[in-house]
């Protein structure tokens, strides 16, 4: 694996393979990573310029499972950028960190860190990409589909950072992935372009449309996110009647298969991209992409910080 995991396109086929192999390991505690001594003596940074549940919480724990010490840097405490230069701030954590742990607006921003850092940069979060929530979601219908080859897969809502992750691994795993969305919120045109020439290789379909039935039509998984993510809350109002006829709720779920995994990276906005029923229902797997992400996240810092 390369020093950092800025983009899912840090990561091969067989990374992610490998990753995947670690997790069950974890799982049923016959590897190392879930050893309490595997970072001992180690410290993580957690540097976030956004808020966050999940993704916070989770790094903590697992990094706290794994018997090393977390250091948190909440939004404003550092002024990355401002009160000192990113590059800065870059050199100046690595001579105390073992690994950085970054949510940012700007995908620049951990770039920047990753290319001054002499130690781990992981992306927890970006305006172009999620890696750590996406390899979470295809762990999850791994574990429950028992397979993520040539399944199909149907986002609805903003072709934001999520989507652009999901698009990325899809094509590396050879998995058929539907975008469905309002053209103006379609994802980055070279997400799209680098997914459809990874799934050459693959056999995987990578399909963008207006059309939310085709998308949902025989799907084995349903996911969507918010419609405005951080940082776009003031174009709720405009946004809501654009995405109305993408809402995940029974009425799409029904021209999916019978047993639609439906997932969501989590917060969700109730009532908005999904219903309260279908968020709640039999096909929601939410919870277990939840849990998930602290078993990912033990692998990869495993891998890219432990493991020497
Ligand atoms: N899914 C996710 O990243 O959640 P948080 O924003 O709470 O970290």
């Amino acid at each position: 694996m390369k020093k950092d995991l800025i983009s899912i396109s840090d990561l091969s086929g067989a990374d992610i393979g490998e990753i995947f192999r670690s997790v069950r390991e974890i799982k049923h505690k016959t590897g190392k990573a879930r050893s309490v001594d595997a970072a001992k003596g180690k410290t993580l940074a957690v540097l976030f310029e956004k808020p966050s549940l999940r993704t916070r919480v989770s790094f903590s724990v697992a990094w706290a499972q794994m018997g090393g010490h977390v250091v948190y840097l909440a939004p404003g405490d550092i002024g990355l950028g401002e009160r000192e230069s990113v590059p800065d701030v870059a050199r100046n954590l690595s001579r105390w960190v073992d690994a950085i742990a970054v949510r940012t607006y700007a995908q620049k921003t951990v770039e920047q860190l990753a290319q001054h850092a002499t130690v781990p940069v992981i992306n927890g979060l970006t305006d172009d990409e999620h890696p750590c929530q996406t390899l979470a979601d295809f762990l999850t219908i791994e574990e429950l589909l028992g397979t993520t080859q040539g399944i199909k897969i149907a986002f609805f809502g903003d072709g934001f950072n999520v989507c652009h992750s999901l698009l990325l691994t899809a094509a590396k795993l050879g998995t058929n992935l539907w975008v469905a969305g309002p053209k103006d919120y379609w994802p980055k045109k070279n997400y799209i372009e680098r997914a459809k020439k990874d799934s050459e290789k693959t056999k995987a379909s990578i399909t963008v449309t207006a059309d939310a039935d085709e998308a949902a039509e025989g799907a084995d998984v349903i996911y969507t996110d918010v419609w405005y993510s951080m940082g776009h809350e003031k174009e709720a109002s405009k946004r809501r009647p654009l995405f109305k006829k993408y809402q995940v709720n029974s009425k799409l779920l029904a021209k999916a298969k019978p047993n639609v995994m439906v997932l969501h990276p989590l917060p969700a906005h109730r009532g908005e991209e999904i219903t309260d029923d279908v968020l709640d229902g039999p096909n929601s797997v939410v919870l277990h992409q939840v849990e998930n992400r602290l078993h990912v996240q033990k692998a990869i810092l495993y891998k890219m910080v432990c493991k020497q």
